[in-house]
C-alpha cells in the first residue's frame, strides 16, 4: 500500500510517501522557521497561511520526484493532532479533499504517535515491546509501548515540555527561535565545571518531570553573574546537562520499571546529541538497546505520519468525511493496531 502523508501541526510542512513493501519513496519540507524568527517563536496565523502556500505544491514535487502520479496512491495520512488547530486544518482539509477526489481512504493521525514510530524508518527497527522517550516542543512523555496504538503513559511533564524549555532559556540568552539547537550549539563552549543546574523531580519516586523551575534557575544565574559570552555558554552547557541527566535518571527508571530493554527516542530534542550519547551510555549499562531516528525525521517531517497512517489504513482504519481536528489528543484514546 502507498500512502501520501502530510504533516502540517506547528511550523513545518511535512509530504511523504510511504510504501508498505519498498519503504520511504521520497519526502519534502518546508521549514517557517526563517518567517517565524522575527516574532521570536510560531505566529499560529501565519503557519496556517503558509502551509495553505505549501501544502499542494510541496505534494506535487514529491509526487514529481518518486515519478509517481495520484493514481499510484492508495491512501492519504494527514496530522489530525496535536496541534496549532489553524495549522491542522490546512493539512487536514487537503488531505481528506485528495482522497475523495482520488477516491482513496484517508487517515488521521495522531503527531505524537507519529514521532514515536519514526525509528521504525530506520534499517534496524526497534521491536515490540519497548520504552519511548518522546520530547518535543510541545510534550515530553515517556510511554510503554506494547505494539501500535498500545500506549501506557508512564510519566509526563508536570509544566513546560523539555523544547520549551530548551526554547524559553534560548530567548533569556538572548538567542534566536528556534532555541534549542541554538543553545546545544552555545553549550559547547561552555565549562562543564561552572554551574551545577538541579535535575528536577530526580530525588523522588515517579517518572514525572518538571523542566520550568530551570529556566528560573537559569534566569537567577543570569542576574547574579556578570554576562560575557564564557558565563551564557556556561549557563547553557549548566541547562543542557541539566535536562539531559534528568531525561537519562528517568528512562533508565523507566526501564527498571517496565522490565523492558528497548528505548527509543523521539521528537525535536532527540536531535540533541548530547541527549542520544548519554542515552547510549544508559542503555550500555542497562544492557538495553536504544533506537533514534534519523536527525531530519526527530523534528516534525511528513515520512512519519505516511508511516504511521500506512499501519492503520492497512488494518482497514478510515476517516470519514465528517473529518475534525484535535488541538489536545491523548495518546492512550487511539485504538491499538
Ligand atoms: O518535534 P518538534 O519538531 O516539534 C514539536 O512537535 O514540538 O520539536 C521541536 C522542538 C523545539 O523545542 C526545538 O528547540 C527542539 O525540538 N530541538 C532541540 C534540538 N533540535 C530541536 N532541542 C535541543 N537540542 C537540539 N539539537
Ligand atoms: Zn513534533
Amino acid at each position: 500500500m502507498r500512502v501520501l502523508g502530510i504533516e502540517t501541526s506547528c511550523d513545518e510542512t511535512g509530504i511523504a510517501i510511504y510504501d508498505s513493501e519498498n519503504g520511504l519513496l521520497g519526502h519534502a519540507l518546508h521549514s517557517q522557521v526563517a518567517m517565524h524568527a522575527e516574532y521570536g517563536g510560531v505566529v499560529p496565523e501565519l503557519a496556517s497561511r503558509d502551509h495553505v502556500q505549501k501544502t499542494l505544491p510541496l505534494i506535487r514535487q514529491v509526487l514529481d520526484e518518486t515519478g509517481l502520479k495520484s493514481d499510484d496512491i492508495d491512501g492519504v495520512a494527514y496530522t489530525a493532532g496535536p496541534g496549532l488547530v489553524g495549522a491542522l486544518m490546512v493539512g487536514a482539509g487537503i488531505g481528506r479533499s485528495l482522497a475523495y477526489a482520488w477516491d482513496v481512504p484517508a487517515v488521521a493521525v495522531h503527531h505524537m504517535e507519529g514521532h514515536l514510530l519514526a525509528p521504525m524508518l530506520e534499517d534496524e527497527p526497534p521491536e515490540f515491546p519497548f520504552v519511548a522517550l518522546l520530547v518535543s516542543g510541545g510534550h515530553t512523555q515517556l510511554v510503554k509501548v506494547g505494539s501500535i496504538g498500545q500506549y501506557e503513559l508512564l510519566g509526563e511533564s508536570l509544566d513546560d515540555a523539555a523544547g520549551e524549555a530548551f526554547d524559553k532559556t534560548a530567548k533569556l540568552l538572548g538567542l534566536g527561535y528556534p532555541g534549542g539547537p541554538a543553545l546545544a550549539r552555545m553549550a559547547e563552549q561552555g565549562n562543564p565545571d561552572r554551574f551545577r543546574f538541579p535535575r528536577p523531580m530526580t530525588d523522588r519516586p515517579g517518572l514525572d518531570f518538571s523542566f520550568s523551575g530551570l529556566k528560573t534557575f537559569a534566569l537567577n544565574t543570569m542576574h547574579a553573574e556578570y554576562l560575557d559570552d564564557q558565563t551564557r555558554a556556561d549557563i547553557a552547557l549548566a541547562f543542557e546537562v541539566a535536562v539531559v541527566e534528568t531525561l537519562a535518571i528517568k528512562c533508565k527508571r523507566a526501564l527498571k520499571q517496565t522490565g523492558l530493554s528497548r528505548l527509543i527516542i523521539a521528537g525535536g530534542v532527540s536531535a540533541n546529541q548530547r541527549l542520544r550519547t548519554r542515552l547510549a551510555e544508559v542503555c550500555e549499562k542497562e544492557n538495553a538497546s536504544v533506537y533514534y531516528p534519523r536527525l531530519q525525521f526527530c523534528t516534525d517531517n511528513g515520512a512519519m505520519i505516511a508511516f504511521a497512517g500506512c499501519q492503520r489504513l492497512m488494518v482497514g482504519e478510515r476517516q470519514g468525511l465528517d473529518f475534525s481536528t484535535r488541538a489536545r489528543w491523548p495518546m492512550e484514546e487511539l485504538a491499538a493496531v
